[in-house]
């Protein structure tokens, strides 16, 4: 059940049945020579949608993300750290003002980890420092740390997997949107790995935006594997959330 193609009268009903709702996140943002600048968000959202073939309400993905180590490399766009707690709390109290009250994030970008979590707490903060209880539950997964993504990407790729521009990422983005596959000669075949500081310093560490990754490994048929082990285990993560 999609939120966008979904009535008011929809939602209404659906408040009585549950009080939960998946919510994908991810970024736009250069995936490398040969990975899409929508990957973070692409993913999230397939998998998302899988959900929502099984009744699960998911609101629509929340592309744009924290970003600003990319902006050297031309599409990526950025919120910064403080833009997108802003945002985050104001998503997750349009969704308590109208009656939910457990909101999962579905994240597929690593940068957004740290700040999803500091809009968490500036929420929890507001009603700590109010002496109030709230009634909200809060939850962020990544779908690339799940165990059963890691244990595949680990199966497939080894220590090619790399943390940016990774083939398990176009993997799935491939599966989802089988005529964006693009293929390059990628030199060095493994891309270095390193810190993460600002864009200039990122252009410079990783000139052809990959970090640690191979992503030539990438295949829709992977794909579809890390789709349905990702469905699988979210599955899991869902029904322990609303329980
Ligand atoms: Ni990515």
């Amino acid at each position: 059940m999609k939120l966008q193609l979904s009535t008011w009268p929809d939602i209404q009903n659906y408040l009585e049945r549950s009080d939960a709702i998946l919510v994908p996140i991810g970024s736009t943002e250069q995936h490398g020579p040969t990975g899409l600048i929508g990957t973070d968000a692409l993913c999230p959202q397939r998998i998302a949608e899988g959900m929502a073939d099984e009744g699960v309400l998911v609101a629509p993905t929340l592309s744009i993300g924290m970003a600003q180590h990319h902006l050297g490399f031309p599409g990526s766009i950025a919120l910064r750290p403080s833009t997108l707690i802003a945002v985050i709390d104001d998503v997750v109290s349009s969704l308590a003002a109208t009656g939910f009250r457990r909101i999962l994030f579905l994240n597929g970008h690593g940068g957004n980890i740290a700040t999803v979590q500091a809009a968490f707490s500036e929420i929890w903060a507001r009603s700590s420092h109010a002496g109030a209880v709230s009634p909200l539950s809060l939850k962020l997964v990544n779908w690339f740390t799940l165990p059963g993504v890691r244990a595949l990407s680990r199966e497939l790729y080894g220590s090619a997997e790399g943390s940016h521009a990774t083939p398990s990422e176009i993997s799935l983005t491939w599966f989802a949107h089988p005529e964006a596959q693009r293929q390059a000669r990628l030199e060095p075949r493994i891309a270095p790995d390193g810190p993460i500081r600002d864009a200039a310093d990122f252009r410079r560490r990783y000139s052809d935006g990959r970090c640690g990754s191979d992503p030539t490994l990438a295949c829709v048929e992977h794909g579809q594997r890390f789709f349905e082990t990702a469905l699988n285990d979210l599955r899991d993560v869902w029904s322990d959330f609303t329980a």
